[in-house]
Order: structure tokens, then C-alpha cells, then sequence
């Protein structure tokens, strides 16, 4: 469930820190003595000016508030994912499909695929399985929310036919339950699935989720679960689909949803075992990418910024000030929209990035950059 007084904390720590300087006495400049036996006698130098002090050669503190100001996480944000109930749910976007005249490379096209989409039931995995359809794959999503999944999936279908009238050929769009941590729902959903589809030739992970505690507060039971939906939930479906792959001696594309936060740690909001999984996706696509290349199957990793999904909006229409610190961190200065995925999954998953393996593709407005 959403709590209230939690995303009151967040928006008190985005407005501001309690200043470290406050928090300790200063100390005269002069008075000042290096922390390290090896430094050589200062008594005699110089007072330092302010450049000194914004150096290894000041106090933690001593250049002013400022000092990391937008490089620490606060311990008082917490953000608990929301329950299934509290969760709102995505629509296909608009305006993205539909027969097109502009001149464009044939090997983007995935006529002829089947996919299976994990999280595909809402946000940024609903949005790229809208992506494999539009470029003519069949889609298979999976979801922990079978209900959810099934509206998505008649959803894609509606907007299919809606953005192409009179198409001779419909996408067919399956809705599945699965709970990707565990390899029993894995294996039953591929095999319910197969009836379905026949084969399977891309797979996309987007099950994941995130929440904010501080390391030594998170709760022991909700970071086993975190771990087992984004990295078990990743690789579970990864070695499923290949092995279904390598029994058909077919080439295949997986494609697993990572984050910046595999690279980067985002502030001000503490997320320790969010970002070390995310870093674990990058890391396996690249491992399974060197071990399955024999078998001609790609696996390469997208890792998004910060994207508006109806999730991350709820949480930022009750706290503007978090929005403004993200976004005064972002180079290009906006959060990325789903659909701003739309090209990443359709390159990855088709012909177009045949030699693209063990790749990280971040999608992030630069951040990773600064
Ligand atoms: N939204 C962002 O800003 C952002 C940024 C970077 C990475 N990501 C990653 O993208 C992926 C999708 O995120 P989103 O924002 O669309 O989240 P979301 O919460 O909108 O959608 C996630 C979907 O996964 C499903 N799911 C959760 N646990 C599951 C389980 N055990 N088994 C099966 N399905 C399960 C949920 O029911 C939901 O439909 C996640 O891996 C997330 O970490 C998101």
C-alpha cells in the first residue's frame, strides 16, 4: 500500500538536508590537523582558502551546506511498493502504430516472431510488447496479475485494429499468469504458452520492482523478494526460453529490462538491493550472451532512466519536489516516457542488431553520462 506519511518524508528530504556543517561544531581553519599520520607538519602554512576546504584537505562540511548536496541518499525516504490493489493500471499508448509509408529498414520488422513479454501486464512492459506487435510479432504476456494482463491484452488487440483498419491480419495477444521467482510457475506458463503460440523466438523481462529503505532498516523479507522477482525472475525466464531455443535449433533475441540504477546509484532515495540487482540483469545478459552466442541467441540488457509510468506519477504527483531533484540531474533535463522504449525493444529483439550481443543499451536522457 502507498503510505502517506512516507512520501511525506520523501518530499521533506527532497526539499531539503539537514546541513552536515550544522550537525558538527566547526573547527577555526587553523586549528585544523590532517587526519592522516603520513601528512607532513602544517603548523607553519598558510590558512587554506575556501578552494582548500572544497578538497581532501578540508573537514567533511567545512566548504559549506552544499558539499554533496545532490550526491547522498537520505536515510528518511521510504517508499514501500504499492499492493496489487493500490497499483494503477496503463493503457496502450496512442498514435505509435498503424500502416506507415516512410522508407525504413526491413530488418527492424518482427513479422512471423512470437514473444513473450514478462510484466507485460502494465508500464514499461505493456508499452514494449505494443512495440513487438506494431512491428508484427505475436505477444505473449506474463504477468503476476493474470486479470490485468488479460484487459492489456485486449487492449493491444483494440488499438491494433483500431490504428489499422481493414488489416487482413490481427496479432494474436495471450495473457498468461506467472510468478517469474519461481521455476514451477515459469515452466507451467511457458508450456501454456507453447499451446498457444507454438514456439517462441524473443523473450523481453520487465517483471521488476523497486523500493526505497535505508540498508540497514530494509526488511530482510522484502529484499529475498526484490532479489527473486528482478534477478531469479530474469534468469528463470532467460534459461527457459533458451533451452526451448536450443531444442528447436533456432536463433532467438531476450532482451532483459535492467536500470541505471545498475550503474549508477540514484539520490537522494536509498535503494541498495534494488541497484546491486539491476547490476546482476546487466551483468547476466552479458554472461549468457558469451554462452549462448553458439546457439545464436542474443542477450542484451535495457536499462532506462527515470520513465513515467502511471506508478512513478502517482508517486510524483504527491511529492513535485522529488520530481524536481530527478530532474535537475537528468542531462537532456525530462524523464523518459514508456514509449521512449518503443525503438530500444523493436532494435534489440529483430534483425536489425544481429551482431548486438551482451549489450547494454541505457535509454536514461544521459544520466549514466554525468
Ligand atoms: N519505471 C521506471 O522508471 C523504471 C526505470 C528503470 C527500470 N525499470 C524497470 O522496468 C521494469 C518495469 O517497471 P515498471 O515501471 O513498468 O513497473 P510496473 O510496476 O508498472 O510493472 C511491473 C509489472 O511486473 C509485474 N510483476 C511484479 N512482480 C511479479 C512477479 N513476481 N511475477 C510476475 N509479474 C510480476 C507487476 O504485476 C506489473 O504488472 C522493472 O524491472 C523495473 O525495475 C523501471
Amino acid at each position: 500500500m502507498f503510505k502517506p506519511q512516507l512520501l511525506r518524508q520523501a518530499a521533506r528530504a527532497a526539499r531539503g538536508h539537514t546541513p552536515r556543517a550544522a550537525l558538527r561544531t566547526r573547527q577555526p581553519i587553523v586549528s585544523y590537523s590532517r587526519p592522516f599520520s603520513s601528512s607532513p607538519c602544517r603548523l607553519d602554512e598558510p590558512p587554506r582558502d575556501d578552494i582548500d576546504a572544497a578538497t581532501t584537505a578540508g573537514e567533511p562540511g567545512e566548504s559549506g551546506d552544499h558539499e554533496g548536496q545532490y550526491a547522498r541518499t537520505d536515510n528518511t525516504i521510504q517508499v514501500e511498493y504499492p499492493e496489487e490493489k493500490d497499483l494503477p493500471p496503463s493503457q496502450p499508448v496512442q498514435g505509435r502504430g498503424g500502416f506507415h509509408f516512410k522508407r525504413t529498414l526491413a530488418s527492424f520488422s518482427l513479422e512471423g516472431k512470437s514473444a513473450i513479454v514478462t510484466g507485460g501486464a502494465r508500464g514499461l512492459g505493456l508499452v514494449m510488447a505494443q512495440a513487438l506487435v506494431t512491428s508484427g510479432a505475436d505477444v505473449a504476456l506474463v504477468d503476476m496479475n493474470k486479470e490485468e494482463a488479460e484487459k492489456s491484452a485486449k487492449g493491444l488487440i483494440n488499438t491494433f485494429k483500431d490504428e489499422n483498419p481493414g488489416s487482413d491480419k490481427v496479432p494474436k495477444v495471450t495473457a498468461h499468469y506467472c510468478d517469474v521467482s519461481s521455476p514451477t510457475s515459469v515452466d507451467e506458463c511457458l508450456a501454456d504458452i507453447l499451446k498457444e503460440h507454438g514456439k517462441i523466438d524473443n523473450l523481453v523481462t520487465s517483471a521488476g520492482f523497486t523500493e526505497n529503505f535505508d540498508a540497514i532498516s530494509y526488511p530482510h523479507d522484502r529484499m529475498q523478494k526484490l532479489w527473486s522477482v528482478n534477478v531469479d525472475g530474469t534468469y528463470l525466464w532467460a534459461i527457459a526460453v533458451a533451452k526451448h531455443l536450443m531444442e528447436r535449433k533456432a536463433p532467438g533475441s531476450v532482451v532483459m529490462i535492467g536500470s541505471m540504477s545498475g550503474a549508477i546509484v540514484n539520490v537522494p532515495q536509498p535503494q541498495a538491493p534494488y541497484n546491486a540487482a539491476k547490476a546482476a540483469v546487466r551483468h547476466l545478459a552479458s554472461s549468457l550472451a558469451v554462452e549462448w552466442a553458439h546457439a545464436g541467441i542474443r542477450v542484451n540488457c535495457i536499462s532506462p532512466g527515470y520513465m513515467l509510468t502511471a506508478l512513478t506519477k502517482k508517486i510524483l504527483d504527491d511529492n513535485p519536489d522529488l520530481q524536481k531533484q530527478w530532474t535537475s540531474l537528468i542531462p537532456v533535463g525530462k524523464m523518459g516516457r514508456p514509449e521512449d522504449l518503443m525503438g530500444a525493444v523493436t532494435f534489440l529483439s529483430s534483425d536489425a542488431s544481429l551482431y548486438v550481443t551482451g549489450a547494454d543499451l541505457r535509454v536514461d536522457g544521459a544520466y549514466t553520462c554525468t
